[in-house]
């Protein structure tokens, strides 16, 4: 069976390894690897690769940064074009971004098999793209790849039929147990001049935390006042780059040595500078399961989270876009030692070999 492996944007890739190297195990599956080229940018996209020790993508999309539409048709029109030629059995598609959308579309109207992994997910907030993207690559999927126990009550109400959910856990967590001890030989602390446990950790790039000016200023002001306390590193998005030079927050920023902004970093570097922050600040999905994992508190600056588990039992917290709360919970957990949690079922490294399973019996019973 011929699993195309679809990836498009950073939270893609540290999803895929553990899929392939699971395919790899069984001689009936052959996975390929499909880039969409939606993140092209080096280190948005090439240090993941090497990082992540990952196969070159055997085709590369090339389609580029656009609006949404535009890009998830681009998307579309380029991935049916392989799709025809190329006559793959099966698509996996990972995560929610808009590849995982526009190849699910393609390989649904085609007829191929498709499966998503990380289904499930709900932050039940339609401004999200990333929600839509969930909902109809979920809609249209035939195997539901789940990564925590809240994701299949969400799928069973929305009438998915149980027979195609797998609880499997979570892939990410298989790259992060794999990369962890070379991650430790990163020289990214010295290189920054930082401490272990001497400093705050941020990302953010949600279009509803950096598209308008007063509440990117809001936040920015509120992790200043964080750096008094403990130096804060904030690698940034070329999304936020943009809005930064925009919006004219340069001023801010220079009031705020010690809100020191960096590009954004490799696989390693970034998860050697996760393990050793005293606290996480964050907007991104995959993070709040990685420093849940971890055991690094976590504030997430956003309203809601589609992985509600990371506040259940993780060390995640959420903060709102609130400076005042920012602030307040961020020196708590500097000067407190932050929220205790415990690691959720089946996050234990072995997702990849139990969707390879999964995929082998569909290839027996298809053959
Ligand atoms: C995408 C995902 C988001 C994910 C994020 C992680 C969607 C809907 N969103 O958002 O879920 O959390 O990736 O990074 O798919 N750009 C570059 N270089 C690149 C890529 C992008 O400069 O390699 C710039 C472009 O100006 C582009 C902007 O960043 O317009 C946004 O990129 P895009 O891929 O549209 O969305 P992200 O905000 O990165």
């Amino acid at each position: 069976m011929k699993v195309a492996c679809v990836v498009g944007a950073r939270p893609n890739f540290m999803k895929i390894g553990p899929v392939i190297e699971g395919l790899r195990a069984f001689p009936d599956l052959e996975p390929i690897l499909v880039h969409t080229g939606q993140h092209y940018d080096a280190a948005m996209s090439k240090v993941f690769f090497e990082d992540l020790e990952l196969p070159e993508p055997d085709v590369y999309l090339d389609v580029g940064s656009d609006t949404h539409s535009r890009q998830t048709a681009k998307v579309m029109v380029e991935f049916e074009a392989w799709v025809e030629s190329e006559k793959p059995d099966y698509v996996v598609v990972v995560g929610d971004v808009n590849s995982t959308l526009a190849c699910s579309l393609v390989a649904s109207k085609l007829r191929i098999r498709l499966g998503h992994v990380e289904a499930g997910l709900r932050s039940y907030d339609r401004e999200m793209p990333e929600e839509i993207n969930r909902l109809v690559t979920d809609s249209i999927a035939d195997e539901l790849f789940t990564s925590c126990a809240d994701a299949a009550p969400n799928l069973l109400r929305e009438g998915v039929d149980p027979a195609r959910i797998h609880f499997v856990g979570n892939v990410m967590i298989d790259s992060l147990v794999r990369h962890r001890e070379k991650a430790a030989g990163s020289g990214v602390l010295q290189i920054l001049g930082l401490q272990e446990k001497g400093f705050t950790l941020v990302t953010l790039h949600r279009p509803s935390n950096v598209d308008m000016p007063e509440v990117f200023r809001d936040i920015l002001g509120a992790l200043g006042t964080l750096s008094g306390e403990k130096p804060v590193i904030f690698p940034v998005h070329p999304r936020s780059r943009k809005r930064i030079e925009e919006f004219g927050l340069g001023d801010l920023l220079r009031t705020h040595p010690d809100l020191r902004l960096v590009d954004p970093l490799g696989y390693l570097d970034f998860l050697k500078l996760m393990e050793n922050a005293a606290l996480m600040v964050t907007d991104s999905g995959g993070i709040q399961e990685e420093t849940t994992f971890l055991g690094i508190p976590c504030l997430t600056v956003r309203l809601n989270t589609e992985r509600p588990v990371t506040v259940s039992e993780g060390t995640n917290t959420m903060v709102g876009v609130d400076p005042e709360k920012i602030v307040s919970e961020g020196l708590d957990a500097l000067r407190n030692g932050g929220k205790r949690g415990t690691i959720p079922e089946l996050w234990d490294g072995h997702t990849g070999e139990r969707i390879a399973k999964v995929l082998s019996r569909i290839a027996e019973e298809t053959a």
